[in-house]
């Protein structure tokens, strides 16, 4: 129910019940750290073979790596953060019409993750969005605020090209054909989720998001410059993956993982909030198309390295990830 979203009251003194997580769940926000060694990639620099080693290690040993001189103009990320809060500041009547609980629909807001299955929610409210075709989606998109069609569709066309070279680099990276991974995902699907997570009256009994690992194959994500919220998983350790000015967080998801026979690694992330400040993000999902065949590269695999994964469609990983709660098991344990 609509009601049911953070955004409509958003400065909440006390965390409802429905929102605590057991103890043992908690994000322990004490024992986070911080670590340098995140990879900052510079995208515009001129020889591109250390730009290749230095993803390729990145996705090995983290999953995750941040982007610069990408190509993004800095204007168009600001301004798509801005229409995204905007939005979320629309009188609830006007969000009342696109609030859905159903994660089938192709564009919707929500709550937390998935409120139909889940038993306690997360501090989060969000628009999710199918971005391709374009001319497709946009006419569904929401009206209101009025620059909203025009800057999120500028954005996405911007986040789809930078997510094809990533792909290339990604593809190079692990010794395969340039095009070797846009080919098997097919005529890619981009989705978007713009997450709004309101400032919690008590942070360390919630999430915006359970720790998770993401279903697609690549994730390209803008933070909020002002506010940190992300943290990945490594060494059994939560570390904060904080904004580095004018970057995109990059992180391999599921499908790359599989396609990579493991060798890349889909990051455990997750969202915490924070009592002082809203925080934004915006998450934009390269997919492949539901009939791509998904599995192991054949020549990454072979004697002394089996395939670990067996071959399946996206439509049955994606339909299976939803039909679970977020905080499960790795989900691609199921299709080993
Ligand atoms: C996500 O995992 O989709 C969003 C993470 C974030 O808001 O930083
Ligand atoms: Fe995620």
């Amino acid at each position: 129910m609509a009601d049911q979203l953070l955004s409509t009251a958003p400065h909440r003194r006390t965390l409802p019940e429905s929102y605590v997580r057991p103890e043992s769940q908690r994000p322990r926000l004490a024992e986070v750290e911080s670590d340098a060694n995140i990879s900052v990639v510079d995208l515009g620099a001129d020889d591109e073979s250390p730009i290749i080693s230095q993803i390729g290690d990145a996705c090995q040993s983290y999953g995750l790596f941040q982007v610069v001189n990408h190509g993004i103009p800095v204007e168009l990320m600001l301004k798509m953060l801005a229409v995204a809060f905007e939005f979320f500041c629309l009188p609830p009547e006007e969000k009342a019409k696109l609030y859905s609980d159903d994660p089938a629909k192709k564009i919707r807001l929500s709550t937390s993750f998935n409120v139909r299955k889940e038993t306690v929610h997360n501090w989060r409210d969000y628009l999710r969005l199918h971005c391709y075709p374009l001319e497709e989606f946009v006419p569904e998109w929401p009206s209101k605020p009025a620059s909203f069609r025009e800057v999120v569709s500028s954005y996405c066309r911007e986040v789809r090209r930078l997510g094809f070279r990533l792909l290339g680099l990604i593809s190079l990276s692990l010794g395969l054909e340039e095009d070797y991974i846009e080919k098997v995902l097919g005529e890619q699907e981009q989705h978007m989720a713009i997450n709004y997570y309101p400032r919690c009256p008590e942070p360390e009994l919630t999430f915006g998001l359970p720790a998770h690992t993401d279903p697609n194959a690549l994730t390209i994500l803008l933070q909020d410059p002002k506010v940190a919220g992300l943290q990945i998983l490594k060494d059994d350790k939560w570390i904060r993956v904080d904004p580095h000015p004018n970057a995109f967080v990059v992180n391999v998801g599921d499908q790359l993982q599989a396609l990579s026979n493991g060798r890349y690694k889909s990051v455990r992330h997750r969202a915490v909030v924070n009592s002082d400040m809203d925080r934004m993000s915006v998450a934009s999902f390269v997919c492949p198309c539901n009939s791509a065949v998904i599995s192991p590269a054949r020549k990454l695999t072979g004697e002394g390295s089996p395939a670990i994964y067996r071959s399946f469609t996206y439509e049955e990983y994606y339909k299976k990830f939803w039909s679970r709660n977020l905080d499960q098991e790795h989900c691609l344990e199921l299709f080993r």
